[in-house]
């Protein structure tokens, strides 16, 4: 664990939501080909990570480390590593906090060293971990927080530096005690789908913790569904990336890489919308009002700059105002000042404003605007 890793939300991709447990070196492989070829490295995208049914049922019986199937990585995880990292990417890996994994595989509770060891010494950048079969201990933050903190430990005391992302659910709390335990991000909701009606749920339940994310640690609402299954509308899915983007969440890809539609590849290689993501300041935008189906996000940037987004989760397109006082969060805002202001998805200034902005914003749609400065 090396805090220097989680300055900004971690961007990557991830097996899970596009494959399942139909993970192997060849799709893993592709993909990171495909993320330097399609230019997403260069943009921020730097984990390939491997989630569920990479190893057998048994552990090795004489090392007791956990065993790659090797049908599916013929080469180990270490031979996907060194690819992977031959690319210039990093690689991470999943395991679980209890016996068994959510798919049946071998879990890390009670091997935490062993598999921790084994993980640095196949060259693993990440670990992802989950929380099913966990033995009961759940129901309050200090049994949750102990279980998970045997990997944190575990981690601390190998030689490689590993980012730990707790897949913990929103389970105890986590967001109050993932960072003391060596969390660098913590799953705060249930599984993501690839629906308008999962983005608007994590979103509410992101909203009340939206404080905690910062440097060092960030609310984890769950790997993007942009371009997986297309069940959303394009509209839908630059929401959802938009959300993510503005709350500091980690930015984890689950699309097929090697295969976007232009529409697609638009909304996760948006350059001006991945700056706010990782902007050194690493403050989440905050509800700042609420009419109707209507929400006003707005946070700060570094270098005095702000951000905010207007959403729309109605089924008509709404003009939405938002005041400089509720913009930037101060009643005593200048009404008076003028601020240039810039549309993220629109590649646009539009011009300066004073006092208030009014845009219009489409049904399951959102405004992303960044203010040259705050008044
Ligand atoms: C539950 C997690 O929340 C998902 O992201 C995924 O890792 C599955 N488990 C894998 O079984």
């Amino acid at each position: 664990i090396d805090p220097s890793l989680a300055k900004t939300p971690q961007m990557g991709w991830n097996s899970w939501n596009k494959y399942q447990c139909n993970v192997n070196e060849t799709v893993i492989i592709n993909t990171a080909n495909a993320m330097v070829s399609s230019g997403l490295k260069d943009l921020g995208y730097h984990y390939i990570n491997i989630d569920d049914c990479w190893s057998l049922h048994q552990r090795d019986n004489t090392t007791q480390r956990i065993a790659p199937d090797p049908t599916k990585f013929p080469n180990g995880i270490s031979g996907v590593a060194s690819k992977v990292h031959a690319l210039g990417l990093k690689f991470g890996i999943y395991s679980d906090a209890g016996t068994n994994t959510c798919a049946g595989y071998p879990g890390s509770y009670g091997y935490e060293a062993i598999d921790a060891q084994a993980f640095s010494d196949w060259g693993v950048d990440y670990l992802k971990y989950d929380n099913c079969n966990n033995l009961g201990l759940a129901g309050n933050a200090t049994i949750s927080s102990k279980r998970y903190k045997r990997m944190g430990d575990a981690l601390k005391n190998v030689s490689r530096p590993i980012f730990f992302s707790l897949c913990s659910w929103g389970t105890d709390d986590v967001w109050d005690w993932g960072r003391s335990i060596g969390g660098q991000s913590w799953r705060m909701s249930g599984d993501i789908s690839d629906n308008w009606s999962s983005v608007v749920s994590i979103t509410g339940q992101a909203v009340p913790i939206a404080n905690i994310s910062a440097p060092g640690g960030w609310n984890d609402m769950d790997m993007l569904e942009v371009g997986v299954h297309d069940q959303m509308t394009i509209t839908e899915y630059t929401s959802h990336f938009s959300i993510w983007a503005a709350m500091k969440s980690p930015l984890i890809l689950g699309n097929d890489i090697t295969n976007m539609t232009n529409d697609i590849k638009n909304i996760i290689t948006n350059n001006e919308v991945i700056a706010i993501s990782q902007d050194s300041l690493g403050a989440s935008v905050q509800q700042r009002s609420m009419k109707g189906n209507t929400q006003l996000f707005a946070g700060p940037l570094s270098k005095n700059g702000y951000v905010s987004l207007f959403l729309n989760e109605g089924n008509s397109t709404t003009n939405m105002t938002g005041t400089w006082s509720e913009i930037f969060n101060n009643p005593k805002a200048n009404t008076h000042k003028s601020i240039a202001v810039r549309d993220l998805w629109a590649h646009k200034d539009l011009g300066r404003f004073q006092g208030s902005i009014s845009v219009s914003v489409e049904s399951h749609g959102v405004r992303m605007l960044k203010f040259s400065q705050q008044a």
